[in-house]
């Protein structure tokens, strides 16, 4: 096969950030995708609908064809009335729930799930998306089981509690968190990142530590990355395109304390293409990417579509980034599918 042309895809979980580096996040999203979830821990957070609505506001300001959807960053203090508000906005499509402490501006996040029923019964109660980073956050357990441990003591008695609640487990990484979904209802859905079908915990540090490739939940065991593999193989209408994408200035990330994220916007649907070939899955590379997210969130699916060409390109080295430089996933490797402008 030569060319690919599929529905123009979406990316159903992403960081742009704020400020002068929108310039660069916006672009490089808009020129692969046709929507966006846009997550909300910006400092200080977005809480509340009007934070969502000035944040849209500056993301249109961008004037590119990116439609962002935005979403509430959810807090110990979020109220059944302020849902209400968000739902009513149009704008706000879903909700995040960042345990407290897991990650990256996560410190305004949920301390105890107990706090947000109200939130989240009204949530169940307009079918909008609750969006889960699901990790534990107790410092005796294993960053490694993290994920694993957020399923049984908080995603499952959660979902037996809200049965009908439309929810995202984002990012997933492990066997046991595809298994999950799998076996969920219908109202449960998952996104996998490029970075977790493509790299394992090898690949983070094998021969040395490798700081552009960490990101939470960190990569796991290679068996885990085969699990993700295996889940978007089999075609399951739950699993979707989400990148993770997380910008973080090249400092920040080569750094005594280096932060947690990969920028893959600029390569996004090409280094999908690269996995899903890889593990003989192209032809679910279109579902995944352009038709499963827009079913579960409700929406029409997009009614362009974008080719992606076979052709050996090298993903650059480094990008500008505002004043700074960022080191895009997959920096200076051969990629062998590459979408036409
Ligand atoms: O690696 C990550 N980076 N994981 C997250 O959950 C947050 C993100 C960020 O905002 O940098
Ligand atoms: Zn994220």
């Amino acid at each position: 096969m030569q060319s690919l042309t599929i529905i123009r895809p979406d990316d159903w979980h992403l960081h742009l950030r704020d400020g002068a580096v929108l310039a660069r996040t916006v672009a490089d999203t808009a020129a692969q995708f046709g929507r966006a979830m846009i997550m909300p821990n910006l400092s200080p957070p977005v809480v509340n609908t009007n934070m969502a609505i000035d944040y849209k506001a500056r993301l249109d300001a961008q004037n590119s064809s990116l439609t962002a959807l935005m979403t509430l960053y959810l807090t110990d203090q979020t109220s059944a009335h302020e849902i209400q508000r968000a739902f009513d906005s149009g704008i706000v499509k879903a909700v995040k729930l960042y345990p407290a402490g897991a990650t990256t501006n996560s410190a305004a996040g949920v301390t105890n799930i107990e706090n947000t029923y109200a939130a989240i019964a009204k949530l169940e109660e307009l079918g909008m998306p609750l969006l889960v980073h699901g990790e534990v956050t107790h410092s005796h357990i294993d960053i490694f089981d993290r994920e694993k441990g957020f399923i049984d003591q908080q995603l499952g008695p959660l979902l037996q509690r809200f049965p009908k609640l439309k929810c995202v487990f984002e990012h997933i990484t492990t066997s046991e968190a595809a298994l999950f979904v799998a076996d969920a209802s219908d109202w449960v859905g998952a996104t996998i990142t490029p970075q977790h079908l493509l790299y394992n915990r090898n690949d983070l540090l094998v021969g040395g530590v490798k700081p552009h490739l960490y990101c939470l939940p960190v990569l796991k065991r290679n068996t885990h990355q085969q699990a993700l593999q295996a889940a978007v193989s089999a075609g399951s209408h739950k699993f979707f395109l989400g990148t993770d994408s997380a910008p973080h200035a090249q400092g920040a990330k080569e750094s005594a304390c280096g932060c947690a994220g990969c920028y893959s916007s600029p390569a996004a649907i090409e280094l999908y293409a690269q996995a899903f070939e890889s593990f003989d899955a192209l032809d679910k590379l279109e579902a995944f990417a352009s038709l499963n997210g827009p079913d579960f969130y409700g929406l029409a699916r997009n009614s362009e579509t974008i080719t992606l060409t076979r052709c050996d390109w090298q993903v650059p080295s480094s990008l500008t980034f505002g004043d700074d430089i960022i080191i895009p996933l997959g920096a200076g490797e051969i990629l062998n599918w590459k979408i036409e402008a």
